[in-house]
């Protein structure tokens, strides 16, 4: 698999990726390029440390297809076929979307379809949830609403803070992005069987 990667922000998914492809436990695969559409995000200095090429594609005022475009050719440049978004901060296009059928996927800091979008933490604390967790998710047009690969369980401890609660389900988080890479790899092999 030749993955590349979206960011926007601290890239620890990304890391987390890079490091299990490193290790060799994503087997026949490579991380070919990390994007981001913010040029001061974190993940992209731990992405060239560990020795991957990024790339800053601002959206500079034009509409989402035409940066998708931009995105798009440089993934199909470097002959990306899979696409992880990872703490990537855009809805995707339609463009984008049919550009890589079933080969872009997400990971959403709760067990979906409960708590999609933005701030998570706070409103599974609100709500009095005892458990949350993470899914990792093939990306359709809907924001957080595509076929899951995998959901991981984390308990809501009494005294959690979002801040406390969300450090435990993004350890969790890295695991299951790893373990969804290593199912897509199984099911890649399958389907050219
Ligand atoms: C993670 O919680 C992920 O589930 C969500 O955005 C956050 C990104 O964190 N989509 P990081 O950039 O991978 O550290």
């Amino acid at each position: 698999m030749n993955i590349g990667i979206l960011i926007s922000g601290r890239g620890s998914n990304m890391a987390a990726i890079i490091d299990a492809v490193n290790r060799g436990e994503i087997p026949d695969s490579r991380v070919a390029i990390v994007i981001s559409d913010k040029p001061n995000a974190a993940g992209l200095i731990k992405a060239a440390e560990r020795g991957v090429e990024t790339k800053v594609i601002e959206r500079l005022g034009r509409s989402r297809e035409d940066h998708d475009k931009e995105i798009i050719s440089v993934l199909k440049d470097r002959e990306v076929d899979l696409v992880c978004l990872a703490g990537y901060m855009r809805l995707l296009s339609p463009l984008f979307i049919s550009s890589f059928p079933e080969k872009i996927i997400n990971i959403h800091p709760s067990l979906l379809p409960s708590y999609p979008g933005l701030n998570v933490h706070e409103r599974v604390l609100e709500a009095g949830e005892k458990i949350t967790g993470c899914t990792v998710h093939f990306v359709n047009e809907e924001l957080d609403a595509g076929p899951v690969i995998l959901q991981r369980k984390v308990e809501v401890n009494i005294g959690d803070t979002p801040e406390t609660l969300s450090e435990r389900v993004l350890a969790i988080e890295h695991q299951a992005y790893i373990e969804a890479l290593k199912i897509i790899h199984r099911r890649n092999i399958l389907n050219k069987q």
